[in-house]
């Protein structure tokens, strides 16, 4: 099997993606030739409005391809794939139509094959492209602003979710949180871990701040297998600031505060995990990694948890570099490489295929 030339597009939610891979199945080496993106600022509006992402797609999504196969035939010779892998789904049907759409023109032009990829497939996979000490079976935790979600994955197309939010995503909680107490910022989890970073006891007594009550919900023994919840954590943060105003606080309050906030909503996602493992012990006997993914994931406390709590069960913590965690389309064309592969080449999509919301 000779090395082959791989165009990926990524348009689930608001990000316009395409990527170029040059894949050799033989050495298994992939070199990323391009990865560009486009993000729709969604900041003002609050958060992301379906119809104006869909626009940004098509407003954005041709000239990105034009960008990139232009790029590519300008430095490597050819600007013409063997493969497409484009985001199917699960997102916004409006912006995975776009890609979608592109995808098959451009394999109808080409004939070329072209390959609909589930998007958590590619969060999944995505870390086993320059790490390949993330052998099956494995366990991932994908923590970011939309999921989390614990995952075993023993082959390419075998993928067993041990537990996922009921509610809200971890990153969505430890954002709204922030904002609730007056941080401001694109991205408030990640303000909220730099703010907190000095902070050596986060459960260190005060008056005031003792007055929040923060939860570990689904922890007791009936709700043990529910799966992760992060609402609560917002009603408790409102509840607390009725009671005690923010501006009412001191600046050591304050600080003190968030990183309680931050460090219980961490602890839950923790003590959750260690549910699932003393409950199915069976399930961790051969893992001997454990991927934690998605913007979250560059939290150290969130390391530190994990490392501490998990070490006799995982040998390995892997972090992938988070421009791949983030939604992209390397991602996706790696998903359809590692899907092709395995195949042997015998996949493609047909072209009636449609976007999938869920
Ligand atoms: O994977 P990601 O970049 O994008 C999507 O979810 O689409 O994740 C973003 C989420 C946001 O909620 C952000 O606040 C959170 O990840 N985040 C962090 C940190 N950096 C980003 N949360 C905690 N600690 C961080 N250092
Ligand atoms: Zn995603």
């Amino acid at each position: 099997r000779r090395l082959y030339q791989v165009l990926a597009i990524e348009t689930s939610c608001d990000d316009t993606s395409v990527a170029w891979l040059d894949h050799n199945p033989r050495s298994q080496r992939c070199h990323v030739l391009q990865n560009a993106k486009v993000t729709l600022d969604s900041v003002a509006q609050g958060g992301i409005v379906p119809t104006q992402a869909h626009e940004h797609h098509q407003g954005q999504l041709a000239s990105l391809v034009k960008q990139v196969t232009t790029t590519v035939r300008d430095s490597y010779g050819s600007g013409r794939p063997d493969l497409i892998c484009v985001t199917r789904g699960p997102g916004m049907m409006g912006s995975l139509s776009v890609g979608l759409n592109v995808a098959k023109g451009l394999s109808v032009a080409w004939d070329v094959p072209f390959i609909g990829v589930n998007h958590m497939l590619g969060h999944l996979l995505v870390p086993r492209l320059n790490d390949k000490d993330v052998q099956w079976p494995f366990v991932s935790l994908l923590v970011s602003g939309g999921h989390c979600i614990l995952v075993r994955s023993t082959s390419v197309f075998d993928h067993t979710i041990l537990e996922e939010s009921i509610d809200i995503a971890a990153g969505d909680a430890l954002d709204k949180c922030g904002r609730e107490i007056g941080l401001r910022g694109i991205m408030i989890g990640k303000e909220l871990d730099r703010y907190t970073q000095d902070v050596l006891d986060p459960w260190k007594e005060d008056s005031v701040v003792d007055d929040i009550k923060l939860p570990n919900p689904l922890t007791g023994t009936k709700k043990h297998k529910l799966g992760f919840s992060f609402a609560a954590f917002i009603t408790s943060v409102k509840e607390f600031i009725k009671l005690h105003p923010i501006e009412t606080l001191t600046a050591e309050q304050h600080k003190l505060l968030a990183a309680r906030i931050e460090d219980a909503i961490l602890e839950h996602i923790v003590t959750k995990i260690g549910h699932v493992v003393e409950g199915s012990p069976e399930l961790f006997k051969e893992c001997r990694s454990l991927v934690c993914s998605g913007g979250v994931s560059a939290n150290s406390k969130l390391r530190l948890k994990l490392e501490k709590r998990f070490s006799s069960i995982f040998s390995k913590f892997h972090y992938p570099p988070l421009d791949l965690c983030t939604d992209n389309a390397v991602m996706i064309g790696w998903a359809g490489i590692e899907m092709y592969d395995e195949c042997n080449h015998h996949i493609a999509s047909d072209l009636d295929v449609l976007p999938l919301r869920k």
